[in-house]
């Protein structure tokens, strides 16, 4: 049932607030300020490394929970494409925590993946949306999204639940190793108890949106920019769109511009440049001067700050609320999935079921 919306994606966007705030209440306690994990069967103090792999939007959520388990948890990360994983032959040594995440749980190459990270004797640590599914039984341990069924193609609630839950892990793993003080982890758990709401804000958005995305509809090619935790989010924007109005598009580290992608701008090619204000905002700042002197059009999401400080040219402003960096890949993924939606509506995709793509990829 898609309610009243057009689509069950944007049904799935627009829940988005509602769901993830059941996924914090099952992993925190709010009255407490803390995160609380169900029992796992091992013990997170004692992980020495951690391996990530999964698929698609899931690698994208796991390519951010990177950022935040080597920030809170001072453990070393690596984040693999499952296929690669699983044939590369990637030595895992004692100690080591495999996750694998996955909307389905039947993603042929994550459970190829997990199978590979047990034979190697590594804890293996399923993130998934389906609890009955074949990787959540074959886990040492779940940590289930509980986002709901997912129904359109293009994953949206599921990859902000996934992050929500991989936040709350990383906050734990980062207590269990004496890392976090009683006060930084209240203070994150008050930031996760914000974020429906900065979801309900960032879906007004939604009109202006709609405006913005006839340029973007117009274009052949669409670069996505971003750094720090929002890289993975231009990843999953460039990936969004491509899925679901085939339009051809790419994320890229804001600090590469310069190394290639740069040759492509000219007044054709819209850039999305992701980036809340942080200490290294001049920097993007100079990445969009660099497109506005070849022409390029410029959307910028951003927050007031770095609204007021980005005097440059040909900028188009999507201005979300302030809040702490670690939220931000969670809310500004509602700006990234509805520039995607609007794009495709625009174009006249079957948005729900896009050409060539299927729900769950369970053969390799
Ligand atoms: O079910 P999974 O999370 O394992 O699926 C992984 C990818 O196939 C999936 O995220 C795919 O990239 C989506 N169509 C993204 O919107």
């Amino acid at each position: 049932d898609k309610g009243n919306h057009r689509h069950f994606m944007a049904k799935e966007i627009y829940e988005q607030p509602e769901v993830i705030a059941h996924t914090f209440s099952h992993y925190l306690d709010l009255s407490a300020e803390t995160v609380a994990l169900p029992d796992l069967p091992f013990d997170l103090a004692e992980i020495q490394h951690i391996s990530i792999t999964a698929c698609g939007t899931a690698l994208y959520a796991g390519a951010v929970a990177e950022y935040w388990l080597e920030r809170f948890a001072r453990v070393p990360v690596s984040t693999d494409i499952a296929s690669e994983f699983r044939y590369r032959e990637t030595p895992l040594t004692p100690g080591g925590l495999t996750i694998v995440i996955s909307q389905s749980g039947e993603t042929a190459d994550t459970l190829a993946s997990l199978r590979y990270a047990k034979e190697c004797g590594q804890k293996v640590l399923a993130v998934v949306n389906v609890p009955t599914s074949t990787i959540a039984r074959e886990a040492d341990a779940v940590l289930p999204i509980l986002a709901g069924p997912e129904i359109g193609v293009a994953s949206t609630k599921a990859f902000t639940c996934q992050l929500a839950t991989l936040a709350c892990l990383s906050v734990a793993i980062g207590r269990a190793k004496g890392l976090l003080s009683q006060e930084d982890e209240h203070r994150l758990v008050r930031a996760f108890m914000e974020v429906p709401r900065l979801m309900t804000e960032a879906l007004k958005l939604s009109p202006e949106i709609e405006v913005l995305s006839r340029t973007l509809a117009k274009a052949r090619d669409v670069l996505y920019l971003g750094r720090g935790t929002n890289f993975p989010l231009a990843l999953e924007g460039a990936l969004k769109l491509k899925e679901i109005s085939y339009i051809h598009a790419e994320g890229y580290a804001g600090g590469e511009l310069k190394h290639g992608p740069i040759a492509l701008i000219d007044e054709t090619m819209p850039v999305v440049v992701i980036a809340p204000h942080d200490r290294i905002f001049d920097k993007t700042v100079s990445n969009m001067e660099e497109v506005a002197a070849r022409g390029g059009k410029i959307i910028l999401v951003t927050d007031p700050k770095g609204a007021a400080q980005a005097h440059v040219d040909a900028v188009q402003k999507l201005i979300l609320p302030e809040m702490p960096a670690t939220v931000c890949p969670m809310v500004y993924s509602i700006p990234v999935q509805l520039i995607a939606y609007h794009t495709a509506v625009i174009m006249g995709t079957d948005v729900d079921q896009p050409r060539n793509l299927a729900k769950s990829v369970t053969v390799e």
